[in-house]
């Protein structure tokens, strides 16, 4: 959480913080990824059998090395769009006997020569938890539990069974499972109306949970703002027991998902665009509230979070999804990332999920070649907050002079506001205060004063460039995280123009 007062521009700004002001837990999920049978993300990217950097499963080690880099937390599969025509039965079993099919999200092939078990076995090798999402497209409820009692079953029962044929004596323990994907939407195979949809998801959450009432069920929402989340939530997260043993501290719904991708291509309304997803967490966090007062949910039952399971830069215009979604992104681009992710620590106090979509090749941070890895400008402030920004949310005061032209989207304007210094902050559990800086203004710096800075050794870091066109090439990445000369924590820190600054400090 943030407030923040506007003054003008040749003022002095100020930020204060205080690390004994605790706010919520940082749920370390807020820095999960996505992997989707889409372009070059699968194949090329984390499966790449036969190039000389791969292992003997096939999956590329200088990708798995880049997923431990980052602590990735959790990894969503397979769609997206793509999982509305996917049949997971397809991609398990003798790899000779799969079938190819015609791949309708993305007009494509698909060869099933990865599937659960390749996907499984990759996440424990990255030492990440695995988020399966669920066929509501052309799948059926019957596949989506089968699907469940492959993965986590260990009965004498024919799924169960099936993964032990296909090598695999234990449970994989897929934890978290989605209801779908983005259904409200008229590209998606077998689009629904809310009302549809929320029947249908009840009754999968309800059967899912009778077989296994471990795991953790994920809504699909729309964007937050909209009368399908509004409806959905309306209708899914009630307190019936059925399926739940009569446990009054249990729901059939844990999670409600909502997707968002901001970008322009000027760059004051391209940094500032994730101040739209704030929005938009708080709007649903609302309507989850509302929700559980008009059903009549006991506190007992645990708040439903929000899992913001696809969030990034991307213009499906500039970088199609048909032709692999491979964003090249600049330093404006990673600036607009860090407001994305100072926005979930944040909002922390209600998002419990959220999933940089994608986490190799397509609209990522991360790109393979035959060769290696280009680290695109926007790894870099994942990088730095999946390392430090972890723990609790601290409250933030800031003065400082807004940015008050267009935003994209125009409705930002009048429901929130886009200061140039975009600022969060926590308390690791090592100890550890940090705050994390953006100024994205493009030419001004800011001498600030900071209150709260309680050490005279400050680390500081920084990811900037040249100017925010900058953009990262393989043997030129020009934009990294570079950890500066220290601060003695005195009088006022000056933030560099169009740069993320992290300074932290033993507490
Ligand atoms: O991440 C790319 C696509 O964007 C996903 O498949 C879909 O869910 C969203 O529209």
């Amino acid at each position: 959480m943030a407030t923040f007062t506007t003054i003008f521009e040749d003022e002095s700004p100020s930020i204060t913080i205080n690390p004994l002001h605790k706010l919520s837990k940082i749920n370390d999920n807020i820095y999960g990824g996505f992997t989707e049978h889409m372009g070059r993300c699968i194949y090329g990217g984390i499966y790449d059998p036969g190039n000389p950097l791969s292992d003997e499963n096939g999956y590329r080690k200088d990708v798995i090395e880049a997923m431990k880099d980052i602590n990735v937390p959790v990894v969503r599969y397979p769609g997206g769009n793509f999982v509305a025509t996917y049949h997971w039965l397809d991609g398990v079993g003798p790899r000779d006997k799969r079938p190819k099919r015609p791949e309708l999200a993305w007009i494509g092939l698909e060869t099933n020569e990865f599937g659960t078990d390749e996907f499984l076995k990759w996440c424990e090798i990255v030492g990440t938890a695995p988020y399966l999402c669920l066929n509501f497209g052309t799948g059926t409820l019957d596949e989506a539990l089968g699907w469940l009692e492959y993965c986590n079953s260990t009965q004498d029962t024919y799924y169960a069974n099936l993964r032990r044929q296909n090598g695999r004596e234990e449970p994989y323990n897929v934890k978290y499972w989605a209801l779908g994907n983005e259904m409200w939407g008229p590209w998606q195979v077998g689009q629904m109306t809310k009302e549809d949809y929320s029947k249908r998801a009840y009754q999968w959450a309800k059967a899912m949970k009778l077989l296994d009432p471990t795991i953790t069920l994920i809504l699909c929402g729309q964007d937050g703002p909209s009368s399908w989340d509004y409806y959905v939530l309306k209708e899914c997260i009630k307190h019936d027991v059925h399926g739940l043993g009569g446990d009054r501290t249990k729901s059939l719904i844990d999670m409600h998902s909502i997707h968002m991708y901001t970008a322009d291509k000027e760059h004051l309304p391209n940094a500032t665009a994730p101040r739209a997803a704030e929005r938009a967490i708080q709007i649903t966090s609302a309507l989850i509230s509302l929700a559980r007062i008009e059903n009549g949910v006991p506190n007992s039952v645990p708040q439903q979070t929000i899992c913001f399971d696809e969030w990034n830069v991307w213009d499906p215009v500039r970088a199609p999804g048909e032709e692999g979604a491979e964003e090249k992104y600049t330093l404006s681009d990673a600036l607009s990332v860090s407001v994305w992710l100072n926005v979930f620590i944040r909002q922390s106090a209600v998002v419990g999920m959220a999933n940089i979509a994608q986490s190799v090749n397509v609209i990522s941070p991360l790109m393979t070649t035959k060769e290696g890895l280009v680290k695109q400008t926007t790894w870099w402030p994942l990088w730095l907050f999946s390392k430090y920004m972890r723990g609790s949310t601290i409250a933030v005061n800031v003065r400082c002079a807004e940015y008050t032209g267009r935003t994209a989207p125009e409705w930002i304007r009048g429901t929130i506001e886009t200061p140039y210094l975009d600022c969060s902050a926590t308390v690791s559990d090592d100890g550890y205060a940090n705050l994390a800086v953006v100024n994205v203004h493009e030419e001004k710096e800011f001498a600030t004063q900071i209150d709260g800075v309680t050490a005279d050794k400050v680390e500081v870091w920084k990811v900037t460039g040249e100017g925010v066109a900058a953009v990262n090439t393989s043997g030129t990445e020009t934009v990294t995280a570079i950890q500066g000369e220290g601060w003695d924590g005195k009088g006022k820190f000056t933030f560099p123009k169009h740069s993320l600054t992290l300074l932290r400090w033993k507490i």
